[in-house]
């Protein structure tokens, strides 16, 4: 089953919030590298996680920007791809770190490190096993 809306986009938020860590999975000069994230914003019906600028991760991002996320709970996952689109906007790493006040101890909005990135033409899907996967576009 197929769902296209805000709707989709808030499950796949609430997920990862819960979650608490998602592992973020890149590209690497055509071999994979994946390692643990936390952070996570929906603001203005976009999907935001940070990193930092002097990070490989950033790094491998610039150079392909297609990633995927996976997370799990129980007998459940959620498992993303996407583009990452960064955004520069000074409001949104207010956001998050307002959010998550634990990064203020390595980030400011006006560092020139934090980086802010949203997921663009993204398709989460839901498993579990006990159920149909669920996938959701956004
Ligand atoms: C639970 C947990 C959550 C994390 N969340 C983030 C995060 O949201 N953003 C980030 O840049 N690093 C986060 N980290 C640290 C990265 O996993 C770590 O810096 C990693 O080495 C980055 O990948 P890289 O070495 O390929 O650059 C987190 C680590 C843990 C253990």
């Amino acid at each position: 089953m197929e769902v296209k809306n805000a709707e989709g986009i808030e499950k796949v938020y609430d997920y990862l919030n819960d979650a608490q860590t998602y592992y973020l999975a890149t590209i690497d000069e055509g071999k994979p590298r994946v390692r643990p994230f936390g952070t996570i914003l929906l603001d203005d019906g976009k999907l935001y996680i940070q990193t930092g600028r002097s990070k490989n991760v950033s790094r491998q991002i610039a150079a392909n920007p297609f990633v995927e996320i996976c997370a799990c709970m129980g007998a459940s996952w959620l498992r993303i791809q996407a583009e990452l689109v960064e955004d520069n906007n000074r409001e949104v790493k207010v956001k998050m770190l307002d959010k998550m006040p634990s990064l203020k101890a390595m980030y400011s909005p006006d560092d020139d490190n934090t980086q802010m990135f949203y997921l663009k033409d993204a398709t989460a899907t839901f498993s579990s096993f006990t159920e149909e996967p669920r996938t959701i576009q956004f």
